[in-house]
C-alpha cells in the first residue's frame, strides 16, 4: 500500500466535481465507494484488460448470468467460461480469470484478498488491475496508471518526452493526484475523464474542467502529448513443414505451453528457420506474413513427403483440416496452399 498524501491538489478536486456530474454509470460501478461486491470488480476489471467499455457491456451482463458468484464461476467448466467469453478475444484472459476464481474459492473462502502482494500473485492480476480492485472494490488508496492515466499526466504538466523514459516521474505525478478520501470514486473518475475528455484524438478541450491547469493547453501541445514510441517490431524469417503422407493427408500437431497459440492446431514450424524433422523437403516459394505483438514473421512454406516423421501429432485429410481449431497464422498458410492446388 501507498502512503497517501495528506493534501489534495485543485486538479483533484475539480476533476472528481467534474464526475459527481457526468461520470458514466456503468454495469459494474458502484458510486460513492467500495463495490458491495467485489467479483464485479474482479469480473469487469478483467474484461476491461484489453476491451472497451461498449463492447464490454453486453458481456459483463451475460456472464454475470451464467456465474452470479465466484463460486459458480470456480466451478464451471473451461468450455462454458470459454463459451461465454467467446468473441471478447485475447482468450488468456478469460483462463487466468477462471483460475484465479477457484484460487480465491480454495484459499481465500470466495473472498476477493484487498491486500496488493495477495492480488498480484493471481494470475492475470498485474500493477494496473491490483490497483484497480484495490480502489474500486475496497476503497482504498492504490493510484492506477494506465494509458488513460499517462496522457492525462503528461498532458497536465507538458511533458513532451517519450512517456517511457519519464514512467517514474508520471507515477510520482500520479500518486500525487490520487484522492486519498474517495479512492474509488477517483479511480473511475479518471478512467472517464481520460475516456470523454482528455481522449487520445480531438479531446474536449474547450469544456475541460482541468483547462486551467494544463501546460499543454497553455502551450498548444495537446494534439502532440503524450509522445508514444513504438517498439520497432522484431522481423523473423520462419518455416513451416507441411508433412504430406502417400495418401496426400497433412500431418498436424497440437501446440503446447503457454503462448498466445497454445492448444491451437498447426503443422511443425520455427521461427528461426531450423528443421523439425530430419528429412529432405521442397521450398513451394509461397510465404505468408504474419504480425504478432512484437514480431514481423516472414514463413517460408516447404513440403516433405513422409509417411512417419516420428514426432507427435496426426495425419488428417485437407479436407478435415477446418475441423481443428488454428491461429490465423495456419489459416492464411493453408489458403495459400490450397490456392497455388498443393493441398
Ligand atoms: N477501464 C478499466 N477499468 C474500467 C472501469 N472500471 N470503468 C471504466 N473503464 C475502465
Amino acid at each position: 500500500m501507498h502512503a497517501s498524501p495528506m493534501t489534495q491538489l485543485p486538479e483533484t478536486n475539480l476533476l472528481l466535481k467534474w464526475f459527481d456530474k457526468y461520470g458514466r454509470r456503468l454495469p459494474w460501478r458502484h458510486i460513492g465507494g467500495a463495490h458491495p461486491n467485489p467479483y464485479h470488480v474482479l469480473v469487469s476489471e478483467f474484461m476491461l484488460q484489453q476491451t472497451t467499455v461498449a463492447t464490454v457491456g453486453p458481456y459483463f451482463a451475460r456472464f454475470m448470468d451464467a456465474f452470479p458468484t465466484i463460486n459458480a464461476l470456480g466451478d464451471a467448466t473451461d468450455e462454458r467460461v470459454y463459451s461465454l467469453w467467446a468473441g471478447l478475444g485475447y482468450y488468456s484472459r478469460a483462463r487466468s480469470l477462471h483460475k484465479t476464481a477457484k484460487i480465491i474459492v480454495g484459499e481465500y473462502g470466495g473472498m476477493l484478498p484487498d491486500d496488493r502482494d495477495k492480488l498480484l500473485k493471481l494470475p492475470g492480476i498485474g500493477p494496473y488491475t491490483a490497483a484497480s480492485i484495490l480502489s474500486l472494490a475496497f476503497n482504498r488508496y492504490a493510484p492506477v496508471v494506465d494509458g488513460n492515466v499517462v496522457r492525462v499526466i503528461c498532458r497536465l504538466n507538458g511533458w513532451d518526452m517519450p512517456t517511457s523514459t519519464i514512467m517514474d516521474r508520471i507515477r510520482d505525478a500520479a500518486r500525487d493526484m490520487t484522492d486519498p478520501t474517495r479512492p474509488a470514486d477517483y479511480a473511475s473518475a479518471i478512467m472517464d475523464f481520460g475516456a470523454m475528455v482528455c481522449t487520445p484524438k480531438n479531446p474536449a478541450c474547450d469544456t475541460c474542467p482541468l483547462r486551467d491547469y494544463c501546460v499543454a493547453h497553455q502551450n498548444g501541445t495537446v494534439d502532440r502529448i503524450p509522445v508514444i514510441l513504438k517498439l520497432k517490431k522484431k522481423e523473423k524469417i520462419g518455416r513451416a513443414y507441411v508433412i504430406k503422407n502417400r495418401g496426400g493427408q497433412i500431418f498436424i500437431r497440437r501446440r503446447t505451453g503457454r503462448g498466445l497459440l497454445a492448444g491451437l492446431y498447426e503443422v511443425p514450424w520455427t521461427d528461426d528457420g531450423a528443421p523439425v524433422i530430419d528429412a529432405p523437403g521442397t521450398d513451394t516459394g509461397i510465404i505468408v506474413t504474419h504480425t504478432f505483438t512484437h514480431i514481423q514473421l516472414t514463413l517460408e512454406l516447404h513440403i516433405i513427403e513422409c509417411d512417419a516423421p516420428g514426432i507427435d501429432g496426426m495425419f488428417v485429410s485437407p479436407d478435415d483440416l477446418g475441423a481443428y481449431p488454428t491461429s490465423t497464422l495456419m489459416k492464411k498458410a493453408f489458403a495459400a496452399l490450397c490456392r497455388a492446388g498443393m493441398i
